[in-house]
C-alpha cells in the first residue's frame, strides 16, 4: 500500500520536472533572467523558487535533513519580494538555479523510500508531497502565463485541441435543481486547506450554461458597444475599463472587420467557438449583465461541477469520481488553447454540463473566504492571508493546469482585475418562478 503510494509520489514529481524542465529549457539564458511583464517573476527566479519550497517542506520538514541552501531561503521568499522586484536580486542564475533544484530533487527521492507516510498529518497519505506537486504544477501555469507574455518568436508547440463534437451547446441552459448539496471535502488526500471542510450548502434552483461563453458570443458584446456602456459594469469595473482603456480581451487586435489575438507568438483570427480567454473579472460580470445574466457564484458553480441528482452525492469531478484521463477535460498543457466548445462529451457532469474542467479558469461572483470550520494547514500563506473582499474566486481550472492541481473542489482566486491568467467565465441566472424546484 505505501510502496504503491511511493512510486505514485515519485513518478508525479518527475512528470512535474518534466514540465518545469520543458518551460525552462524552451528560452535562451536572456529569457529566463528578463522580466516579461511587471505582473510575473523572471522565469528564473520560478524555477529556484520551486527548489526552495521543496527543501524547505520535503528535505528540512518532511526529512529532517540539512538544508541544501538556507541562505538563499529569504530571496525566495514570495511574501519577502513583490514580483515587480524580483528581477533586481541577486537571484542564483540559470546554471545554479538547476543545479539547485536537482540536488534538492535528488535528496526527496532519496528520503520518499524511508521516511513514514502515516504519524503525522503533513505526511499522511503523502500529504506534503502532493502539497509540493501542486505547488510546482501551479508555477508551471505561472510560467505558462509568462510565455504568454513574453514577445519573440514562438518556442513553445503543441497539437491543437481536438474539435467541438457536442452540437447546440452555445447559448444553451443547463437547469439546477433546488436543495442543499456537499460542497468542499474532508477526504480528497491532497486536497489544500481551503477546500475543506465538506459542509451542506442549500442552493436555490438556477439555469446556468452549459458552455463557456465563446469567442463569437464574447464579440457580439463588444460588437454591441459592450465597452462603452456603463450601465452593465459595476462602478469599480467601469473605472478600472477606463483607466486601463480595456476594449478587447487582453492579446486581442483588429483584424480587418474581426479580430484576431496572440498566443504564444503566433498571430490568427479569432476562434468564434472557443471558450473566450484573458478577460477579467469586470469584462466578464459586464457581459454577463449584457446578456441578461449573471455570473454564478462559487456554491452554484460547484453544485453544476460535483452534483449527481441520481444519487444526491458530490463526486470528485464532473465525470465521476475517476482519474483525469486526456479525453474527459483540456487540462495539462496538451493543448496550448481552450478547446471548442463541445469537444469533451466524456467530460460533461450528469446535469449536461460541459468542460468545466479544464480550457479556462472560470470567475465566479464569490469573494475568497474560508469555508465553515476552515483551518489553515499547513501554513497560512498558502490561501488564509488572501482571504477577504479584495479577491474573486476562479474554478475548474484551464489547458496549463495540471490535472494534479485541479478538482472539482479546488478554489483559485486573483483580483478581479487579473487577466493575465488563462481566466474566462459562464453565465447564471436565477431559476424562473415555477421553473425551480
Ligand atoms: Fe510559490
Amino acid at each position: 500500500m505505501t510502496s504503491d503510494l511511493r512510486s505514485r509520489v515519485a513518478a508525479e514529481l518527475e512528470r512535474t520536472r518534466a514540465r518545469t524542465t520543458l518551460l525552462t529549457d524552451a528560452v535562451d539564458e536572456g529569457d529566463l533572467i528578463r522580466q516579461h511583464s511587471p505582473l510575473m517573476s523572471p522565469l528564473v527566479w520560478d524555477l529556484a523558487h520551486i527548489g526552495n519550497q521543496e527543501e524547505l517542506w520535503l528535505v528540512r520538514d518532511v526529512g529532517r535533513r540539512e538544508a541544501v541552501r538556507s541562505d538563499i531561503d529569504e530571496l525566495y521568499d514570495a511574501f519577502k519580494h513583490p514580483r515587480r522586484d524580483r528581477p533586481t536580486l541577486p537571484l542564483l542564475d540559470p546554471v545554479e538555479a538547476r543545479r539547485y533544484v536537482s540536488t534538492v530533487r535528488d535528496k526527496v527521492l532519496d528520503l520518499l523510500d524511508t521516511v513514514p507516510l502515516e504519524g503525522r498529518r503533513l505526511v499522511e497519505r503523502g500529504f506534503a508531497f502532493g502539497m509540493i506537486v501542486q505547488h510546482e504544477q501551479q508555477h508551471d501555469e505561472t510560467m505558462l502565463a509568462t510565455h504568454q507574455l513574453r514577445t519573440g518568436s514562438p518556442v513553445l508547440a503543441a497539437p491543437a485541441p481536438p474539435a467541438g463534437v457536442v452540437p447546440g451547446l452555445t447559448g444553451r441552459e443547463v437547469r439546477v435543481p433546488g436543495g442543499p448539496f456537499t460542497m468542499g471535502t474532508d477526504t480528497d488526500p491532497w486536497a489544500l486547506d481551503n477546500e475543506r471542510p465538506a459542509h451542506q450548502v442549500d442552493v436555490p434552483a438556477f439555469a446556468i450554461d452549459a458552455a463557456p461563453v465563446t469567442n463569437g458570443e464574447y464579440e457580439a458584446f463588444i460588437a454591441d458597444g459592450g465597452y462603452d456602456t456603463p450601465r452593465w459594469w459595476s462602478p469599480q469595473g467601469w473605472a478600472h475599463r477606463v483607466e486601463a482603456g480595456l476594449v478587447a480581451p487582453q492579446h486581442w487586435r483588429r483584424d480587418g472587420d474581426g479580430w484576431a489575438y496572440t498566443r504564444f507568438g503566433r498571430t490568427t483570427p479569432v476562434i468564434a467557438d472557443e471558450p473566450v480567454v484573458h478577460v477579467c473579472f469586470y469584462e466578464a460580470q459586464a457581459y454577463a449583465r449584457w446578456a441578461g445574466k449573471r455570473l454564478p457564484t462559487e456554491a452554484e458553480w460547484e453544485k453544476a461541477a460535483r452534483f449527481d441528482p441520481a444519487t444526491g452525492r458530490s463526486m470528485r469531478f464532473p465525470w465521476g469520481d475517476d482519474e483525469w484521463t486526456p479525453d474527459r477535460a483540456n487540462l495539462g498543457q496538451l493543448h496550448l488553447a481552450p478547446a471548442p466548445v463541445g469537444a469533451y462529451p466524456r467530460g460533461a457532469s450528469p446535469l449536461g454540463v460541459h468542460q468545466l474542467v479544464g480550457d479556462v479558469w472560470e470567475w465566479v461572483d464569490t469573494d475568497f473566504h474560508g469555508y465553515p470550520g476552515f483551518a489553515a494547514f499547513p501554513y497560512r500563506e498558502y490561501s488564509e492571508v488572501f482571504f477577504g473582499p479584495e479577491y474573486r474566486i476562479l474554478r475548474g481550472g484551464s489547458f496549463g493546469t495540471d490535472a494534479a492541481a485541479c478538482r472539482g473542489t479546488f478554489r483559485n482566486w486573483d483580483y478581479p482585475i487579473r487577466r493575465q491568467i488563462f481566466s474566462g467565465f459562464r453565465t447564471a441566472r436565477d431559476a424562473a418562478p415555477g421553473e425551480g424546484s
